[in-house]
């Protein structure tokens, strides 16, 4: 077979072996398959689809393109999470230190943001002089004390998805259900942990909007869990509206450290909570994880691991330079925040990259007033833009406003739509 048979195989609709799916794969890393023709194939599963055995296989070949991680030598039990991306979803932050601080290895091996979706590596960069290139030693070592750990994933590991994943981001290929559970399960399967909950996005800020097919994702990633040895439990989450009131990098950081000191909006709390509730149960443990909020032990090991990370828990956040609010127009009740635009208004006025590689500004982002369901006056500020680069107001300005509709009346849906195992 040559890389041209396979992509013709898949384009018109025949399913293909293991052993194509593994040389495709293999070929693509090792540079013997070319951009184009892996672009190729990837629309072609964009259209086509992949049944279980492809989809299983092609996870299997991303996930042994590199190494792998074990850390069942720590004594200890381990459990990670995975969003499939979100606005103001900075889950991660708060969720990683509060499972550890019940004695989990938490290996959060995180991400950058992508198009609209913000990044947890993104955010945490903000945080003067913090460090998220680990090496292996220094993961495990982070592991054993404090116990979390969130950093970028060694190059070693699933290679294929990297360079899969940025091909897929410049030729609309992102939303495409069996590419996106190979890409997380590749990742999340080669880290090595016990237990894996996963966050799946439905809504207008998801990738996979449509809540039928983000459930089928759901599924599909449990499913290949499960058949690795991997403890996989997924909760469909809605997206429809950015996670509490702030959207950006420092931003982010400072909201976190409400909700670690036991405050912070109702929804990320939420969140937070129901998350560790299954990755501590995954691992074993009967506990309640609102107490280390309440506590301060969560907070405790915050503070732990942005020191092990090089960072400064009690320097001050950078703040921005510029700043511009949107006001309501009209007085009504707030029916709809769509996360999809406020997140494109926050990556536009800085937050996010135009470019692989582009350095993201630590101070760029938005604060939100209000909430669907809240009541707000004309001339009430709806949201604040941050930026060192106040050229850009009025294109995110115009995008924050159009987000934000207002009407009669407003009954929000349910965050946590369901838990799928
Ligand atoms: N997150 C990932 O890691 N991969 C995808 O394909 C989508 C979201």
């Amino acid at each position: 077979h040559t890389a041209v048979d396979i992509i013709t195989a898949k384009r018109n609709g025949h399913q293909l072996t293991t052993q194509h799916i593994s040389w495709m794969v293999n070929a693509y890393t090792a540079g013997d398959v070319s951009d184009e023709q892996f672009a190729a194939l990837a629309m072609a599963i964009y259209f086509q689809g992949l049944n279980d055995d492809e989809l299983l296989a092609l996870t299997t070949a991303m996930l042994n393109s590199g190494t792998t991680l074990s850390f069942s030598d720590l004594g200890k039990p381990t459990a990670d999470k995975h969003s499939t991306g979100g606005v103001g979803d900075k889950i991660t932050l708060p969720l990683t230190p509060l499972v550890a601080s019940y004695g989990v290895a938490v290996p959060q091996l995180s991400g950058r943001g992508l198009g609209h979706t913000g990044g947890t590596l993104d955010k945490l960069e903000a945080i003067p002089g913090f460090r998220v290139d680990l090496t292996e030693a220094q993961i495990r070592a982070q592991l054993l004390d404090p116990g979390g750990v969130i950093c970028a994933p060694t190059a070693q590991l699933a290679p294929a998805d990297k360079k899969i994943y940025a091909l897929r981001d410049v030729t609309g290929t992102v939303d495409s259900m069996p590419l996106i559970a190979s890409s997380i399960m590749s990742k999340k399967l080669a880290e090595g942990t016990d237990t894996l909950v996963l966050d799946v996005k439905t809504g207008t800020g998801a990738f996979m909007q449509d809540e039928a097919q983000a459930r089928q994702l759901a599924q599909k990633m449990v499913w290949l869990g499960q058949a690795h040895g991997v403890n996989t439990t997924a909760v469909l989450t809605r997206m429809d509206t950015p996670l509490g009131y702030t959207v950006g990098n420092a931003i982010e950081v400072e909201e976190t450290l409400e909700v670690l000191a036991g405050g912070g909006p109702a929804d990320v709390v939420e969140l937070t909570v129901t998350l560790a509730q299954h990755m501590l149960t995954g691992a074993g443990i009967d506990a309640d994880p609102a107490d280390h909020l309440a506590n301060g032990k969560a907070m405790d090991a915050w503070r732990a691991m942005v020191t092990a990370q090089y960072g400064d828990p009690d320097v001050p956040l950078p703040t921005p330079s510029h700043s511009h609010t949107v006001v309501a127009e009209h007085t009504g009740v707030v029916t709809s925040m769509d996360a999809r635009a406020v997140g494109e208004a926050a990556w536009r006025i800085g937050a996010g990259r135009q470019y692989q590689g582009q350095a993201v500004q630590a101070t760029a982002g938005i604060r939100l007033y209000a909430k669907p369901g809240d009541t707000v006056h004309a001339g009430d500020p709806l949201g604040t833009l941050y930026t060192e680069t106040p050229e850009r107001f009025e294109t995110s300005a115009q995008i924050l406003q159009n987000a934000i509709q207002t009407g009669q009346a407003f009954t929000a849906p349910r965050l946590i739509v369901d838990v799928i195992s």
